[in-house]
């Protein structure tokens, strides 16, 4: 299996995870292209979806899956989204594809987190892949010299506006050993909207598409 299969089998595999008549927690990414494909499959058989994108939001739509305001739902089963980088303790870098602030909220409010990767996702310690910090656009500077003080590199993601008409720093060099307290530190910084450590709420199961099988981690 190349990536894009593993990523492919991973999605299908998590619609095992999702129980009829609900409303299903939609991430945003490739993998979760392949899952909202694989969701339109029985979408009679759930209510709808609360999605973290309007990318996602669209391709559900396209898909003729209804899309629910998270302020109308009460509670929700499951959350299901991609990772650019999970730890074995299920802490996680997110937000290459610009929408880890809703991604955020969405799995706050989920039960449950399932993360769906292929195995390039697996590391030892996070940070190979620059950390996305979501930033109010006149707090740009400032919080980049703070990012610089707390050892990155922080480097604005160029031609990039979120959802939330906010902008990307991304941060390389960091060595994460203590993801819950950067998570912690980092969000504290004015103008920080919120960052792509996603510890503090990490991941509940894995579903992870390998070369030979799909690895269900709890
Ligand atoms: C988007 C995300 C994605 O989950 C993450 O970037 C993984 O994406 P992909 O499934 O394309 O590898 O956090 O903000």
């Amino acid at each position: 299996m190349n990536q894009n299969d593993m990523k492919k089998a991973a999605a299908e595999k998590a619609l095992e995870f999702i129980q009829p008549d609900t409303i299903v927690g939609v991430g945003t990414g490739s993998t979760v292209n392949y899952f909202i494909d694989a969701l339109a499959q029985i979408k009679n058989r759930i209510r709808g979806a609360v999605s973290s994108s309007e990318q996602s939001s669209q391709r559900l739509k396209d898909h003729g899956i209804e899309v629910f305001d998270l302020n109308s739902i009460d509670d929700l089963d499951v959350y299901i989204d991609g990772a650019d980088e999970i730890t074995q303790y299920m802490a996680m870098i997110k937000g290459g594809g610009a929408a880890l602030t809703r991604e955020k909220i969405v799995a706050a409010v989920a039960k449950k987190f399932i993360c769906i990767a292929d195995d390039s996702k697996q590391v030892d310690v996070l940070g190979n892949f620059p950390l996305p910090v979501e930033v109010i656009p006149m707090a740009r500077s400032y919080v980049a010299r703070e990012l610089v003080k707390l050892g990155g590199d922080p480097e604005c993601r160029q031609g990039v506006i979120t959802d939330n008409g906010n902008v990307i720093l991304d941060v390389y060099n960091l060595h994460i050993l203590d993801p819950k307290a950067l998570e912690t530190k980092i969000n504290a910084l004015v103008g920080v909207v919120t960052n792509g450590l996603f510890a503090l709420r990490g991941a509940d199961i894995l579903v992870l598409g390998t070369a030979t099988d799909v690895k269900v981690i709890k």
